[in-house]
């Protein structure tokens, strides 16, 4: 039983021993493949393995064909819009993430990336403080909800709006429920970002809403570039120039926008939310641990095609 790790970003080398020892444990072989230049090494490399292991790599429907004995996939993870889940189904594969495993990296860069971009991205400029201003969170999930304790921690007020919690549980949370997302952007000095990459909300954050926020308002993007209506973020930075725009996931328009910008814009050069030794040892270990139960006692919890 070969477990195939690929890893366009490999994972940390502590991550990986752990990996390697899980799966020697169980008695089957660990293979690597990182940093791979083309996606044409994923597709010759997924020949004989039986499972897979990935970060953001991408799992299309010519992988999974060219893999005739791969039984599971686990994104190591949470987002998992690089995974064909339909060509998965049809292969019968069964593909998995690991939810809430990286939350807490993604959580502190979010945090992080708010204090940067208020204090002029560490230039001698005057800054601001983010105690006391308001952050709105756009979705509530693990990481979202790891945000908002954070910030509330730092002393700012945290807000949130997620389709799928009802106020009571987003209060629990610590956050006070925001009704609709005209209300959520048109209150947050700082709008963070934790949304999935669907077709629902692929270009959905735009010049409307972007230009709800008030003056002097920050969009943090720790999701998915995907998520922005890029013309449209373009747009409302040239007519607000007291908005400022700030993502892990470097936009395609990023030079354009950082010509025109300057300090009001900036993303960091290859997306390192997750890229934490401790998010790559607890999402790696999962995903190893998921494939193991899943061979020996056919545990399909966190299955993703049901
Ligand atoms: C996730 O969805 O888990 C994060 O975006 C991390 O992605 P990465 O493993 O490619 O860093």
């Amino acid at each position: 039983m070969k477990v195939l790790v690929a890893t366009q970003k490999p994972f940390a080398a502590a991550a990986v021993a752990g990996i390697r020892q899980i799966v020697e444990e169980a008695g089957y072989e660990l293979a690597l493949l990182e940093k791979y230049a083309d996606q044409a090494d994923l597709v010759a490399a997924v020949a004989d393995a039986d499972a897979l292991i990935v970060r953001s790599d991408k799992v299309t429907a010519e992988v999974v064909a060219a893999a005739p004995k791969l039984k599971i996939v686990v994104r190591a993870g949470a987002g998992f819009d690089n995974l064909d889940l339909p060509a998965c189904t049809a292969h019968g594969v069964v593909a998995m993430n690991t939810p809430g495993q990286n939350a807490n990296a993604v959580a502190e860069l979010a945090v992080a990336l708010m204090i940067y971009m208020a204090r002029t991205q560490f230039t001698p400029a005057t800054g601001s403080e983010i105690q006391g201003k308001t952050l709105g969170i756009q979705a509530f999930g693990n990481v979202g909800r790891l945000v908002g304790a954070k910030a509330a921690a730092l002393g700012m007020k945290v807000k949130a709006l997620d389709p799928f919690l009802t106020p009571e549980q987003i209060r629990a949370g610590g956050a006070e429920p925001v009704e609709t997302l005209d209300e959520l952007y048109a209150g947050s000095d700082y709008l963070s970002l934790h949304i999935p990459a669907t077709p629902q909300t692929i270009g959905s954050i735009g010049y409307e809403l972007i230009t709800k926020m008030p003056k002097g308002a920050t969009l943090v993007n720790t999701a998915r570039k995907e998520v922005i209506d890029e013309a449209g973020l373009e747009k409302a930075l040239a007519e607000r120039p007291d908005l400022k725009y700030v993502a892990d996931v470097a936009p395609d328009n990023l030079a354009a926008l950082q010509e025109q910008f300057g300090l009001r814009v900036f993303a960091t050069p290859k997306k390192m939310g997750a890229q934490t030794a401790e998010a790559n040892i607890n999402a790696g270990l999962a995903a190893a641990r998921q494939i193991v139960s899943f061979f020996k006692d056919g545990c399909t919890k966190f299955q993703l095609n049901k």
